[in-house]
């Protein structure tokens, strides 16, 4: 059984509430912290950039996990504090050097995943096997937070997960990002995903404490942790 992961997305949380809520992710042990990076070209919309990447260090000690929704990004990654333990997602649609990005992620000591949008079919995959730490899949389309998560979400992860096991990446980590809630995460799960984006419909979810979200999570998916 492959771990299951939680990586609570900054985009989705108050900033004013942001140091509170990552001292909690912290005592909680949360796995990975979700940096949405938009650029204005690849995605409609701006959003988190370098500057707050680096400021984040001060504040954190949890891992990054950095989704490069940014044109080109072979062209800048340089500009980016990344560090050994971080994920670095670029998706295969935002440049033609989509090999060259991957490379350069794991230059920098950063496991490297190949963000894949709803429309792109998992066969996009195929090639990248030598270069791949692990999948995102978009469950929603890129650009938003608190969208509705796509019909079709499921068989698409399935597909990424049967291409995935066709290159040997068995135990590699398949991310799901849009809309990831307390309700459809075990069926994400049966559809083949292991780690999980969480938004405003899990561990940003108004109605209730941050601590309180992640223990909700948890127990969302504790009939697929596997026993100690
Ligand atoms: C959308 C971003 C997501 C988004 C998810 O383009 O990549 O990470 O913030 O947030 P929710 O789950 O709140 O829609
Ligand atoms: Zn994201």
């Amino acid at each position: 059984m492959r771990k299951i992961l939680w990586s609570p997305t900054l985009l989705s949380g108050r900033l004013s509430l942001l140091p509170e809520a990552l001292k909690t992710f912290e005592e909680k042990g949360v796995d990975y912290l979700h940096v949405d990076v938009m650029d204005g070209h690849f995605v409609p919309n701006y959003a988190l950039g370098t500057g707050f990447i680096r400021d984040l260090r001060d504040m954190c000690s949890l891992p990054l996990d950095i989704h490069l929704m940014i044109e080109r990004p072979d062209m800048n990654l340089d500009r980016f504090d990344i560090r050994p333990g971080d994920i670095v997602s670029v998706h295969v649609e935002s440049t033609p050097h989509i090999v060259r990005s991957l490379q350069q992620v794991r230059d920098r000591g950063a496991r490297a995943f190949a963000a894949l949008c709803p429309g792109t079919p998992a066969e996009a995959l195929l090639p990248l096997g030598p270069y791949l730490d692990g999948v995102l899949c978009m469950s929603v389309n890129p650009g938003f937070a608190g969208q509705k998560i796509l019909p079709g979400t499921e068989r698409h992860i399935s597909l990424i997960r049967a291409a995935m096991d066709h290159m040997g990446l068995e135990n590699a980590d398949l991310e799901v990002d849009g809309n990831v809630s307390f309700d459809n995460v075990s069926s994400l799960i049966r559809a083949g995903a292991n780690m999980f984006v969480g938004g405003s419909a899990s561990l940003f979810y108004a109605g209730a404490s941050v601590a309180e979200n992640v223990d909700r999570a948890r127990e969302a998916v504790r009939a697929f942790v596997p026993d100690p």
